[in-house]
């Protein structure tokens, strides 16, 4: 049985690593471009996948090459590619710059990911899977039937509503976990997070548009774990960072395993945080999760940084 459907985007990340971002009409040199296969989509299944679950995606990449690059890397990853169709339109590409510190700046060219639609997401089986792993690089409205599927079968919602967008308040209250970064909560909210107390009055305010559960990532600050009458900060791992991107992929993909563990058990609809063995799963899938986390940041690329759970133990056993 495989235990996690990701329904989302997968793009051919073309990558240059630079001193710095350019200014607004300035023309800066940086090293060789790379080619990487990315899109938060992509990169959350293959997360999960190299932390031992198995993983099913739903998506649309161009019948081109880097449509042929993005299907063939994911088989090699042993993900399940069968619920991946090809489009007239070109395959998605993120257009990315890397600074001296590792801080990303991306261009997205959405392509067949603009195209994955709400009747593709109704071609999937959804009650043989635990969990769904949904972002926001493919259309909300594909995103929000795909969380109606899954709540009609009992299938859990993970949402991580990146790329930072608008939401309606019915998909943020079928997500069993919403998942932001700072920027992320700060659209979502309408206030400014940059600190644990701001994720933890910016959370609330999650909760009161009916939210079930908030992770919130804080980069090297941690998480914030917030839900009705629970809040739980966890400290972060510090590391050298190469390059930020996919970091919060691989939290997801951390967090994602370790929540429904790796024999891909359904979660009970009792679970909540409420109850004190239930939290304590939690706050150990998201410790799990700020190590896969930091672990990305240690290596170039999206995919290329995703650790396998011996690199993780590893990792923890010397942290
Ligand atoms: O989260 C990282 C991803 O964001 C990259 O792989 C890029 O494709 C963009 O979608």
């Amino acid at each position: 049985m495989e235990n996690i459907l990701v329904v989302g985007s997968l793009n051919a990340d073309l990558v240059v690593r630079a001193p710095r971002f350019p200014q607004p009409g300035e023309t800066i040199s940086g090293e060789d471009l790379q080619v990487f296969p990315g899109g938060k989509g992509a990169n959350q299944a293959v997360a999960a996948v190299r932390l031992g679950a198995k993983v099913s995606m739903l998506g649309r990449v161009g019948r081109d090459t880097f449509g042929d690059f993005l299907l063939d890397n994911l088989k090699a990853n042993h993900v399940n590619t069968t619920l991946i169709q090809r489009d007239d339109a070109s395959t998605g590409t993120a257009i990315i710059v890397v600074d001296a510190d590792g801080q990303n700046s991306i261009v997205l060219s959405p392509g067949a990911n603009g195209k994955v639609s709400p009747s593709d997401v109704e071609s999937a089986s959804f009650s043989t899977f635990s969990l769904l792993l949904l972002q926001l690089e493919i259309p909300t409205p594909t995103v929000l039937r795909a969380a109606q599927l899954a709540r009609q079968n009992g299938v859990r919602v993970l949402l991580n509503p990146a790329p930072a967008k608008e939401l309606p308040d019915e998909l943020i209250a079928l997500a069993d976990f919403i998942v932001p970064n700072e920027t992320e909560l700060s659209l979502l909210t309408g206030t400014q997070v940059n600190d644990v107390s701001s994720a933890e009055a910016a959370a609330k305010k999650l909760l009161e548009r009916g939210a079930q559960n908030v992770i919130v990532t804080l980069g090297s600050k941690g998480a914030l774990i917030a839900a009705k009458d629970f809040t739980r900060h966890i400290p972060s791992y510090q590391v050298n960072v190469v390059d930020t991107t996919a970091a919060g992929d691989a939290f997801i993909g951390g967090f994602a395993v370790e929540l429904i563990g790796r024999s891909g058990g359904s979660l009970t609809p009792a679970d909540s945080l409420e109850n004190a063995s239930y939290a304590k799963h939690i706050e150990k899938a998201v410790r799990y999760a700020c190590a896969c986390g930091a672990l990305a940041c240690t290596k170039f690329g999206a995919q290329p940084s995703l650790p396998n759970r011996f690199e993780v133990e590893e990792f923890r056993a010397r942290h």
